[in-house]
């Protein structure tokens, strides 16, 4: 798959910015005011043991394992929001089919630009 970087950084900076630091090191305005420190995620590699765990990462920015609904993690479920950004009202399959695989493209490049930041 070709990845626009630059893209991706930018929507990294867009929607994880505020919590994570636009450079992904925990540094974003809001990160103080949650329950958990966001983990810089520069050292993803590092702390899986020197490979990059890209499976791990898709279902965590996915989200749809989390238990949000009980509101134990701060981190919000991107998967559902970029479905609801790329389909607004009015819904058919073929739009939701649609909206699946641009959600999809959108995590994995956002994946593509955090195996970039990693030291
Ligand atoms: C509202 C604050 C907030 C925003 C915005 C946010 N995150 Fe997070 N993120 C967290 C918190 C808090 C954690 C740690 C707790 C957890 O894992 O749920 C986390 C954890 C993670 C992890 C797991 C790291 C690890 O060591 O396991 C990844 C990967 C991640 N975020 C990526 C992203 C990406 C990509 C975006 C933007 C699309 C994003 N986050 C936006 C708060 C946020």
């Amino acid at each position: 798959m070709e990845v626009d970087i630059a893209l991706a950084a930018d929507e990294f900076r867009t929607y994880c910015g505020v919590c994570h630091g636009s450079d992904g090191r925990s540094g974003g305005p809001a990160a103080k005011a949650l329950k958990d420190r966001p983990p810089d995620l520069t050292k993803l590699t590092r702390r899986a043991g020197g490979r990059f765990p890209a499976e791990a990462v898709f279902q965590k920015i996915e989200g749809l394992n989390m238990p949000a609904a009980h509101g134990t993690s701060d981190m919000p479920i991107w998967g559902q929001r970029f479905v609801e950004q790329e389909l607004g009202d009015g819904v058919l399959l073929k739009d939701a089919r649609k909206a699946a695989k641009a959600t999809i493209r959108r995590i994995n490049r956002l994946i593509k630009y955090l195996e970039a930041i990693q030291e």
